[in-house]
C-alpha cells in the first residue's frame, strides 16, 4: 500500500485512534518550553501522535505541528502499512536486499506538485517569519528535524537523499557567548553534515565540493510520504537511489518535481521544500546546545552556514517537531527500523536460522534465532552469530557495541526476558566476547575521541545467551513458564475481577 503524502498517513493514524488534535496551550520558548517533558510523558505511556495547534512563544501560529507520529514500534510499522513490527522489518529487509523490487521515481508537472502551491523567492526570504521555530529542553537553537535532504555527488552526479537535521539561527542562543547576525538569522541555516563514522553521504558530498571549490546545492523536503522518510534514514550504499528504494517500500514510484533553483528533484508531495546553496567558502558556524540521540547535550558543534535560495510550501502546511534525548523518543523507532533491516537482510542472506534482529532504543543489538541447544547447526554457533553481526555488510553492524544472541523462547522485545536468558544461560568469562578495537558509534561519549573531536575507537561486547548444548552440557533444565494461550484463557475467565 502507498500513502500519498504525510497527511494520508496521519489520516490513517487518526482513524485508528493513534493521533489526537491538541488545543491545550503549550510553551515552546527557548529556555521555558514544555516539549521535552511532553515527549518523555508520551514515551512513558506509549502515547499517540499529536497535532499541536496552540503553541505559546511560537513564531508561526497558523502552522500546526506534527508531534510523536512515530513514537511506538507499531506506528513505525504502519508507515509500511504493516501492523506487526516484525512484518514491517522483514518487508524493509526484503526490499533492501532485492533491488529488482525497487521502483524508479517518476517526474510530474510542476502544476501537479502540491509542494509548489506557494513560492517564496530569495529576495523575500525572512526565515524568522516563514519557518516555524520551537525549542526542546535546554537546546540553544530550534532545529529542522523533518527534512529529507537531496544533493548530488559533485564528481559523479549521483543523487543522495538522507534525513539530516538543520539548525535555525533565528533567536538561537550562541553556545560560546557570541551572536548571530540579523542577516544570518533571517537568510541562513546550518546542516548537520558529518563526514565521519557513521559516514553520512551529505558529508561526503560536502567534502568533495569543498575540495573542488564548488558550491553544493541541496533541497530539504519536509514531511513527505513516510516511506520516503524511512528510505532517507536507511544507509543505502552511495550510487543507489533512495527514491527508488522508497518506491519499492511503498509498492509504487515516488513522484518527483524539479526544484526551483537547481536541477535537484524533490518529492512532489512534500509539505515544504527549502532550497539552499552551501558555498565552497561557507563559514563554519558554532552552534549548540543540541540534544543528541544517545541522550546527552552536544554543547558546541561546528557546521557550515548555508544560504537559503527559495522556499516552496503547500497551502496550510504542517511542520514536524521532534528532539533526540535519553531514549526512547519519538523518531527512535523510525531511525532504528533501517538499522534492524540492514543487519537482518545481511544475516538472513547467509544464516537461515536468524529470525529477528531487534535494536533497542539504546542501540543494543539482540539477534533471535529459530534454533537453540542441540538444534544449533554446530557448537558455539552463538559466537559465530556475534561475529557475523560485527562483520555484516553496511554501516551499522560494525558499530554494534553490545550484541546479544538469544534462542526462540526468549522475547527480544522484552529486556526482562533477555536478562533472564543472560542470567541462566551465560557464564561471563566463557560466553562473552570482548573486541577491543572496533569502530565507534560516533556519538558514544564513553569512546576515546580522535583529533577531529569525534569518537574513533570503541570496545565491543558480544553475549552468547544460547543454551550450551552440546558444547558444555548434554541436556538442559526445562523452562518453567505458563503457555501464552492458557494465560489468555485465564485472563478471560478472571476478567470480571481483574479487568
Ligand atoms: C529525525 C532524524 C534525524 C537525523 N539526523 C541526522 C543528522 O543530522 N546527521 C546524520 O548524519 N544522520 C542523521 N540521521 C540518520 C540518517 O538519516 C541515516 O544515518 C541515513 O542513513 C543517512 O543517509 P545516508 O546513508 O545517505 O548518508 C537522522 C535520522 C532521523 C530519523
Amino acid at each position: 500500500m502507498a500513502f500519498k503524502d504525510m497527511r494520508d498517513f496521519l489520516r490513517m493514524l487518526e482513524e485508528k485512534g493513534q493521533l489526537k488534535q491538541v488545543d491545550i496551550p503549550l510553551n515552546v520558548e527557548r529556555g521555558n518550553n514544555e516539549l521535552q517533558s511532553l515527549m518523555r510523558h508520551l514515551a512513558e505511556i506509549d502515547g499517540p501522535g499529536l497535532i499541536l495547534r496552540n503553541l505559546i512563544g511560537y513564531n508561526t501560529p497558523d502552522i500546526p505541528v506534527i508531534f510523536n507520529p512515530f513514537g511506538t514500534r507499531e506506528r513505525t510499522a504502519l508507515t509500511l502499512g504493516e501492523s506487526d513490527p516484525l512484518e514491517a522489518k522483514k518487508k524493509h529487509a526484503a526490499v533492501l536486499s532485492d533491488e529488482s523490487s525497487w521502483h524508479k521515481p517518476v517526474l510530474v508537472d510542476r502544476a501537479d506538485a502540491v509542494c509548489k502551491q506557494n513560492v517564496i523567492a530569495k529576495e523575500d526570504i525572512s526565515l524568522d517569519k516563514q519557518l516555524p521555530t520551537m525549542w526542546f529542553g535546554k537546546e540553544g537553537a530550534s532545529y529542522i528535524c523533518g527534512g529529507v535532504v537531496v544533493s548530488e555527488d559533485p564528481e559523479t552526479g549521483e543523487r543522495n537523499v538522507g534525513w539530516y537535521r538543520l539548525t535555525q539561527f533565528f533567536n538561537a542562543d550562541h553556545p560560546t557567548g557570541g551572536s548571530y547576525s540579523e542577516e544570518r538569522q533571517k537568510k541562513q541555516l546550518s546542516i548537520f553534515a558529518f563526514w565521519n563514522p557513521p559516514m553520512s553521504h551529505i558529508g561526503l558530498h560536502l567534502a568533495k565540493a569543498r575540495a573542488l571549490g564548488k558550491p553544493l546545492k541541496i533541497a530539504v523536503a519536509v514531511m513527505c510520504d513516510p516511506a520516503i522518510h524511512l528510505a532517507a534514514c536507511t544507509a543505502i550504499p552511495a550510487g543507489h537511489d533512495e527514491y527508488a528504494f522508497a518506491g519499492g517500500l511503498r509498492g509504487a514510484p515516488v513522484e518527483l518535481v524539479k526544484a526551483e533553483t537547481s536541477d535537484l528533484e524533490v518529492p512532489a508531495c512534500a509539505e515544504w521544500v527549502i532550497e539552499c546553496t552551501i558555498p565552497p567558502d561557507a563559514d563554519d558556524e558554532t552552534i549548540g546546545w543540541h540534544s543528541n540521540s544517545v541522550g546527552y547535550y552536544d554543547k558546541v558543534q561546528t557546521f557550515p552556514a548555508i544560504d537559503v535560495d527559495c522556499i516552496t510550501h503547500r497551502d496550510k502546511p504542517y511542520w514536524y517537531g521532534t528532539m533526540e534525548m535519553m531514549p526512547p523518543f519519538d523518531h527512535n523507532y523510525i531511525g532504528l527500523m533501517p538499522v534492524e533491516g540492514e543487519v537482518l537482510a545481511d544475516l538472513q542472506a547467509k544464516i537461515p536460522e536468524v529470525k529477528d534482529v531487534v535494536v533497542t532504543p539504546n542501540m543494543t543489538y539482540i539477534v533471535q534465532l529459530t534454533v537453540d541447544g542441540a538444534r544449533k547447526p554446530h557448537p558455539y554457533f552463538g559466537k559465530f552469530i556475534l561475529n557475523a553481526v560485527w562483520g555484516a555488510q553496511g554501516r551499522w553492524g560494525r558499530v554494534a557495541k553490545i550484541v546479544i544472541v538469544v534462542g526462540p523462547d526468549v522475547d527480544p522485545y522484552d529486556l526482562n526476558s533477555v536478562e533472564w536468558a543472560i542470567q541462566t544461560r551465560v557464564q561471563p568469562y566463557s560466553d562473552i566476547i570482548i573486541n577491543q578495537s572496533a569502530q565507534a558509534m560516533i556519538l558514544d561519549p564513553s569512546a576515546p575521541k580522535g583529533p577531529h573531536g569525534f569518537a574513533v575507537k570503541s570496545e565491543q561486547m558480544g553475549i552468547d545467551a544460547l543454551i550450551k548444548v552440546p558444547e558444555r552440557f548434554d541436556d538442559y533444565a526445562e523452562v518453567s513458564q505458563a503457555d501464552p494461550e492458557k494465560v489468555k484463557q485465564i485472563a478471560e475467565k478472571m476478567q470480571a475481577i481483574l479487568g
